[in-house]
């Protein structure tokens, strides 16, 4: 019995040393590949914004490697295809996440699969910031039915995380002025039993919208800037 109850302390008292020693960045800031392109993402950042010349040159070398990705993407990263999301303006830490959740299969699409087997760290960071640095503008310009309700619904529900305007912040993505195409696809996918987007907090909040909700969300955040 007592030999239980010491062993059941010294258990107790090396995890509070273990806790108090160990620095708190090792629980935070695990290794990851998506952590090691994170750093990567700021390291080229830094760079390709220290400098006017170095940027000029930044983007004529990228305007010619993203042809691809401009097919479908536009190509001032707005999309004109429904499926595609603009990338424009978008949060280039987001923009690196898909990347690597797309090699990893965590997020699942035939053509963006195929196209990020062929990219490396470098190139994901590299168009992460090329697009993120075009600027935005909504795709829809007036604001139609159900978007004053739409609105109200973002404010609750969507802006402590996108933003109050919608623009992203940490790892969460921009929405302003993204298609209403995309948006109503993409709410209804997080929603599936066998989404392509399944691991995500995303999965619980779209659960939580009626189908007339989400069209008023897309409705608004399509017109926002
Ligand atoms: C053949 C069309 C096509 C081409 C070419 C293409 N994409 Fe995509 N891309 C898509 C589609 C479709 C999606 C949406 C996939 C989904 O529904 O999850 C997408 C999604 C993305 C996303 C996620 C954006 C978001 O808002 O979640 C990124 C990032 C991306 N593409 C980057 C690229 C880059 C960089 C290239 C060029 C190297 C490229 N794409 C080329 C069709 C394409
Ligand atoms: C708790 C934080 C949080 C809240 C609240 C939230 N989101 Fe998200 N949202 C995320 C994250 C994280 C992602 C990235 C998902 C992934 O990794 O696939 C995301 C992604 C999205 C996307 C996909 C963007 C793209 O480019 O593919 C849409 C659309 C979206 N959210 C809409 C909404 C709407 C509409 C609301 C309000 C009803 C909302 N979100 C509320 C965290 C949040």
């Amino acid at each position: 019995m007592f030999i239980k109850e010491l062993a059941l302390w010294v258990c107790c008292l090396s995890g509070i040393v273990a806790c108090v020693s160990a620095p708190p960045d090792r629980y935070v800031r695990q290794i990851t590949p998506e952590r090691v392109l994170q750093e990567k993402l700021e390291q080229q950042w830094a760079r390709v914004n220290a400098e006017e010349g170095v940027r000029q040159q930044f983007n004529r070398a990228m305007k010619f490697r993203t042809q691809v990705c401009q097919r479908c993407h536009g190509t001032d990263g707005h999309s004109r295809n429904g499926r595609c999301p603009n990338l424009a303006g978008q949060n280039p830490a987001y923009l690196v996440q898909q990347l690597q959740h797309f090699s990893e299969g965590q997020r699942q699409d035939f053509q963006m699969q195929s196209i990020v087997k062929k990219m490396t760290d470098a190139d994901k960071v590299a168009v992460a910031i090329y697009f993120s640095r075009m600027s935005p503008y909504p795709a829809i310009t007036e604001r139609g039915d159900g978007a004053a309700q739409g609105e109200v619904i973002f404010h609750i529900k969507c802006a402590q995380c996108h933003g109050k305007r919608g623009q992203g912040q940490y790892n969460y993505p921009r929405l302003a002025g993204q298609l209403p195409s995309y948006i109503r696809m993409t709410l209804h996918e997080f929603r599936k039993l066998n989404s392509r987007r399944r691991i995500t907090i995303m999965r619980a909040i779209a659960s939580t919208l009626s189908e007339a909700e989400i069209k008023a969300l897309a409705a608004y955040i399509s017109t926002m800037e």
